[in-house]
């Protein structure tokens, strides 16, 4: 686990890639100029930890083909310098409004990953007793942590109240009631903000909306009144703030606001009812540039959170998942078998799938799947696969690529967030090797699982 390999010689060198990212704080994506960009690697600019050097496609100056030759493929690669950035530049977009950042565990809780962002000063939000667990083994401390989750388990509510972390934002009356009675059986008292749901449209795919009052999330905000008059008068329980998290990938910052004003209106009442809350969390949410969209900068993103909420002074929590990791993280993937089509197109089947990155087959998700060498090569039309026998397995369709044969190696670009989260041993599959690149040398920081790993809980 602890192999450390050094770059080779690099042609750019990382002091130049750490400036690079410097000189970019507060836009936090590249925006691209034209949008015609499905084929345009725009990522590949100087803000990007994957661009190319010469004919080979880079991490922050090291050559993903040798970290492929090395460690083999499928394999995910992080840019400690990218996470770090962006860790950075939302932190900074708050000035001194009083803040907190929680970065969302469930987008990418490797180890190493959540150290780096520990060391950047992020704070963590999980969303399970496993991920509280992963919290703790990084080095955070209970005060560290908030807990959401839609459905906790009596296991999981009682491990955080025992721990006794920053705030368990409770999903229901219900959920109140039994962290309140956890409490109490252990004569402590819980800290708890409630999860409400505005009833607001998040404009991103349906799949990751989760504030409309069809969803399954939190209470409805007509109901939270009366909820936290009940929930701040119970032993037990010590009620500190309003949670909502409307969605995910979103490009525009509208929803966002509005979910805010929802949220100070509802802190409003509940003031004028002898309740004070401390702080206001609002989840994550905030959209990367899979296709060259325009996407907000931290700064916009901050400043306009923080317009809505400073009339109350409460401090202000956010949950950023994919905007800290997403660009961070690239999956390598070998071409196994090129298959031509009569239409002049082929089949590249490549190693990885949907068992290591569900998102195109879960959501129609877009990412940029760009040659690792050979970059110069004459490009053409390819409809990019997985190996999973499943028709949805399928990452990119009317793909440009230089012409690849087998053994090839690709890079799926922004795959850091709900990449590695969500792969799974499907057709058995071994969970892939991920890599750490930071200060110019790469390290594994989990290795290929193997098939006695994945038998081990199973009979004999
Ligand atoms: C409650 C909560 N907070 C934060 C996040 C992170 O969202 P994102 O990765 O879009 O920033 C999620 C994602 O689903 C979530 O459910």
């Amino acid at each position: 686990m602890a192999a450390v390999r050094t770059a080779r010689p690099a042609k750019h060198s990382n002091d130049a890639a750490v400036c690079q990212f410097v000189s970019a704080v507060g836009a936090l994506t590249p925006v691209f100029a034209t949008p015609a960009t499905r084929q345009v690697p725009y990522n590949a600019g100087p803000m990007s930890a994957f661009r190319p050097t010469g004919d080979e496609l880079t991490c922050d100056g090291v050559t993903l083909a040798a970290i492929a030759a090395s460690v083999g493929t499928p394999t995910y690669v992080y840019s400690a310098a990218t996470l770090r950035e962006r860790i950075t530049a939302l932190r900074s977009g708050f000035g001194d409004y009083p803040h907190a950042l929680h970065y969302a565990l469930k987008a990418n809780s490797n180890l190493a990953v959540v150290r780096v962002v520990r060391a950047a000063g992020g704070l963590v939000d999980a969303n399970s007793g496993g991920e509280i667990e992963v919290a703790l083994r990084a080095g955070y401390g209970p005060g560290d942590i908030v807990f959401t989750g839609v459905g906790k388990t009596p296991v999981e509510i009682d491990q955080a109240v025992a721990l006794g972390v920053k705030t368990i934002n409770a999903e229901s009356a219900g959920e109140l009631e039994r962290i309140a009675a956890a409490a109490r059986a252990r004569g402590t008292v819980a800290q708890v903000a409630l999860r409400v749901n505005p009833d607001i449209a998040s404009e991103s795919h349906p799949h990751i909306s989760t504030g409309l009052g069809t969803h399954k999330f939190g209470v409805p905000i007509t109901e939270a009144r009366a909820i936290v008059r009940d929930a701040s008068a119970r032993p037990g329980l010590r009620f500190v703030g309003l949670h909502v998290h409307i969605g995910s990938q979103m490009l525009g910052l509208e929803p966002l606001r509005r979910a805010a004003g929802a949220v100070m209106g509802l802190a409003r009442e509940l003031r004028d009812d002898g309740v004070s809350v401390e702080h206001l969390d609002l989840g994550g949410g905030l959209g990367i540039a899979y296709e060259g969209e325009t996407v907000p900068s931290a700064t916009m993103y901050t400043a306009a959170l923080v317009d809505v909420v400073r009339p109350s002074g409460l401090t202000l929590i956010v949950e950023p998942g994919r905007a800290v990791v997403g660009p961070a993280g690239a999956l390598l993937a070998s071409v196994v078998d090129v298959k031509p089509r009569g239409n002049g197109t082929r089949f590249v089947v490549l190693d990885a799938g949907m068992s290591e990155l569900l998102r195109p087959a879960l959501y129609g998700a877009y990412h940029r799947i760009e040659a690792v060498t050979g970059r110069a090569g004459v490009p053409v039309t390819c409809d990019v696969v997985g190996p999973i026998c499943e028709t949805a397995d399928v990452f990119g369709v009317g793909r440009s690529l230089p012409e690849p044969t087998v053994g090839t190696v690709v890079a799926v670009l922004d795959a850091g967030a709900y990449g590695s989260a969500m792969s799974s041993n499907y057709n058995r599959h071994a969970l892939p090797a991920e890599v750490m690149v930071d200060d110019g040398a790469w390290r594994l920081v989990r290795r290929r699982q193997t098939i006695d790993e994945q038998l081990v809980c199973e009979e004999e």
